[in-house]
């Protein structure tokens, strides 16, 4: 991964379930990432603090039977890394265990001691620096990170930080760009942005969001690829429909007994009246 600075940019999505995973791993999405993001767009939270380890394994496992080729990280929920580090290698090496290659925890310098405890366990590490959805949800809510000159050189500090705490990447999540930029400049290991502007060597988005299934909130830095809500909706609409006409299931979809076992059928009925 670390290879991949500098060369083509890195696309990163989201995903939570078999069937996308398999969608994204064949679309050539370079990390599948199953984000506690799950926690607003699967499971309708108001934030991502509400998801726990038991429902991300289920998440990482299923994503894992999907993607074959992508590299699989898996987020570490809230409450799972923050106890220290032996409770963090714990629950990383579960997220290990049901199949992810990698884990991801949001925090700067703060976190660097657990981050190098867990790459010098084995695991590796991706981190996660400027809006930290788990914290912001509980302080300042969700704002633009490194616009002024301080909290910028704080994020070049932090980016520092888990560089040498060995994390294999970093994920910007909505820096000033101006920043995003001389933060990728700065380290050797890529930058994933999120509402970071082009200079990261790798964007990731949601993919509830970019597909527009999830309505309830749309950041500006998200790009719809599609409109997939009034798509579902329309479906679902026309199979109530048909349910209700009689139009569904048609002959196509019915499965009928031979002739000859229906006509004994009839027979072994009309001797039970
Ligand atoms: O949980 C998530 O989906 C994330 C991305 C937004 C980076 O952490």
């Amino acid at each position: 991964m670390i290879a991949s600075k500098n060369r083509e940019k890195l696309a990163v999505l989201t995903a939570y379930d078999y069937s996308t995973a398999v969608i994204c791993d064949r679309a050539g999405t370079d990390i599948v990432l199953v984000g506690d993001s799950a926690s607003m767009v699967v499971l309708g939270h108001a934030s991502t603090v509400h998801i726990g380890m038991h429902e991300m394994l289920v998440f990482c496992g299923a994503v894992s039977r999907g993607a074959k080729r992508a590299m699989i990280v898996g987020d570490m929920p809230f409450g799972s890394y923050q106890p220290g580090k032996s409770v963090a290698i714990d629950n990383a090496v579960q997220l290990v265990k049901a199949g992810c290659d990698a884990v991801k925890l949001e925090g700067g310098e703060e976190i660097a001691d657990t981050i190098k405890a867990l790459v010098d366990s084995g695991i590796p590490v991706m981190g996660h620096i400027g809006l930290k959805p788990q914290t912001s949800s509980l302080w300042e809510g969700y704002k633009v990170q490194g616009r002024t000159a301080e909290s910028a050189m704080k994020l070049m500090q932090d980016a520092k930080a888990l560089q040498d705490a060995g994390a294999f990447s970093i994920v910007l999540e909505m820096v000033a760009s101006e920043v995003a930029g001389e933060v990728t400049k700065s380290i050797g290991i890529p930058t994933i942005g999120i509402g970071s502007g082009t200079q990261c060597d790798g964007q990731v988005l949601v993919l509830h969001d970019m597909l527009g299934i999830y309505e309830d909130i749309k950041p500006k830095f998200v790009k719809r690829y599609a409109e997939l809500a009034s798509v579902i909706s329309e479906a679902v609409s026309r199979y109530s429909s048909d349910v209700k006409s009689g139009k569904f299931p048609e002959e196509s979809n019915i499965f009928h007994m031979d002739a000859e076992q229906e006509s004994r059928f009839r027979e072994l009925l009309g001797k039970e009246k």
